[in-house]
Formats: C-alpha cells, structure tokens, sequence
C-alpha cells in the first residue's frame, strides 16, 4: 500500500518523520510530494496511491479520476471545504478529517493577530489592551473553545454563539452564550470567526452583520477567506474609519484592503496550524486513521458518509 503526503504547504520536518514511521510500522511505502506548484504535479504523484494526506490541498474529481487506486483521503486539520465530498463518495473514496489536532495552534494565533491590531500594528503609537474587553467567539468548535481558554488568561469577557451548540454547552464551558450571530456583533468588542465555509456561512460576515459593531470594533478571521463578504466589508470600513479586520486567510481583494493602512492585516499564507506540535499532532492522527481504515475499516472521523 502506497500513502502520499502532498502539501503544497509542507508539515515541519518532525511531522513528516512521525508520518512515516507510522505508515512504514504498518508496513506501508509512503511518498511525499512537497510544494508542488502546477496540479499536474499532483495528478502525477496521485496515480499509484492508495491513500492520500492533504492540507487545504484541493482534492477535485480531476484529482480522483486520477488517483485509480485511492481508498482514503485524510485532510489533516479541521476544514474539508478543499475536498469534493460527493466526487470522493461517487470514486468510492473515504474522506476523513482530523478535528482539534490542530485547533491550540490556531486558538493561540487569534491572539497574535489580536495584540498586533490592538496596539496599532506596532507603530510605537498608544494602543489599548485586550484585558476587560468583551470577545465574541462564532462557532464554539474546537477552535473556539481554545480561544474561550486563552482569553479568559488575558482578562477578557468571553462570549460565544454556535448556530449548532446549544447555549447550556457554551455556559457549561463559562462562556456567556449570545442568543444570536447579531448579538454577538452587536455586544462585543473583537468578534473572532471560526465557522467552517459551508453554502450557509459563505459570504455571510457581510456588511449589514459587521456595522452593527460598536466603536473601534475588530474582526479576526483565522477560519475562512469565503465567509467574508469582501466587497461589503471594504464598504463598511470606508465608512466606518474605527473597523479593523485582521486575518490569517489573505482575502482575494487584498489590494483593495491596503487602503485601510493601520486598520487591515493579513498574514501572507496562511499560518494558524502552522506549528510543529499541530503537523505533529494533525499528520499522525491522519497516519494512524489511514492504517486503521486500511487494516481495520475503521471510520471514524468520515466526513463523507
Ligand atoms: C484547518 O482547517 O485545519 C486549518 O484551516 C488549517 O489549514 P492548513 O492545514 O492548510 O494550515
């Protein structure tokens, strides 16, 4: 049995070697295919491979069509928006995903993009600090409950709203739970995103949602580019000179959101599982529960089922 990695955004060194060690204990070859530029790189590298270990590489029907052997996909990490589920499932193509293996690194970068906004994006000019302010927190998954941990460190007022988690959840874990996504806008200070890119939440962080914060209001985003209304948002922060938006996903109008000099970040690839300890973590996980499958028939952690 032949396992691929291909990232175009390669796992730290240790990761890979933990992969490996894995997949040769079970007796499988595993190849690797690292910062692959063109797609035909990766039709290429796929053909022999039975199972496959991703990031947000994009795993289409061309892909598919050309992976004759793939069993099993593996997107190392939480969102699987990179993947075409229902052409994975037509291939009879498992796909899991790897969820909270990564989910501290993210958590830990909300809070690096944080403390740059806040204190002017370290322009030597006074800022404020993130202690006493309210933070909401969109989607209380595994990502966003780390955030609820590390803001309660810095003296912060957490707040959270989940369409899909019942408030008596949010509470349990001392977040106050907002009744709505508007509330949440609406009430606090820095709002950070984690709901996942899905047909309801695309394009939905749009400009009606957004002004309904109060003055001086941050928006950090370390989930997803898609769910941001780009056009709107650039509107809004044209009128509302107080908005800052910080970012892990550099937007497609880029550009456009350098106007806003002081007020607009954003990392130049995408960074918050970027750590040894989640490569490690996430590429181990998604090791053991390709040999699981393979061995076993395991399928935990489907996301195709
Ligand atoms: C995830 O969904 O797990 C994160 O967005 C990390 O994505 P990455 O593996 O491409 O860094």
């Amino acid at each position: 049995m032949k396992v691929l990695i291909a990232t175009e955004k390669p796992f730290a060194p240790v990761a890979v070697e933990g992969i490996k060690k894995e997949i040769e204990a079970a007796g499988y070859e595993l190849a690797l295919l690292e910062k692959y530029t063109e797609k035909a790189q990766l039709l290429d590298a796929v053909k022999d491979a039975d199972a496959l270990i991703i990031r947000s590489d994009k795993v289409d029907g061309e892909v598919l069509d050309a992976a004759k052997q793939l069993k099993i996909v593996v997107r190392a990490g939480a969102g699987y928006d990179n993947v075409d589920l229902e052409a994975a499932t037509a291939h009879k193509v498992v796909v899991m995903n790897t969820p909270g293996q990564n989910s501290n690194a993210v958590a830990e970068l909300v809070f690096g993009l944080l403390v740059f906004a806040v204190r002017n994006f370290y322009n030597g000019k006074a800022g404020t600090e993130l202690m006493g302010k309210r933070l909401g927190i969109l989607a209380f998954g595994n990502v966003g409950r780390n955030v609820a941990r590390i803001a309660k460190g810095f003296g912060m007022e957490v707040c959270a709203y989940d369409a899909y988690c019942p408030a008596e959840v949010i509470e349990a874990a001392g977040v106050k739970a907002a009744k709505s996504q508007d509330e949440l806008f609406e009430t606090c200070d820095i709002v950070s995103l984690h709901i996942p890119a899905t047909a309801e939440t695309k394009q939905s962080i749009n400009k009606s949602l957004v002004s309904k914060m109060k003055k001086g209001g941050i928006v950090v985003n370390t989930a997803r580019k898609e769910v941001i209304n780009e056009d709107e948002l650039i509107e809004l922060m044209q009128e509302r000179t107080d908005l800052k938006y910080v970012t892990d996903i550099m937007p497609d109008a880029d550009a456009a959101f350098q106007q806003f000099d002081g007020r607009y970040f954003s990392t130049p690839k995408k960074m918050g599982a970027q750590t040894a300890e989640a490569n490690i973590n996430a590429g181990i996980a998604a090791a053991r529960q390709i040999v699981g499958f393979l061995r076993d028939g395991v399928t935990k952690f489907q996301v195709n089922k």
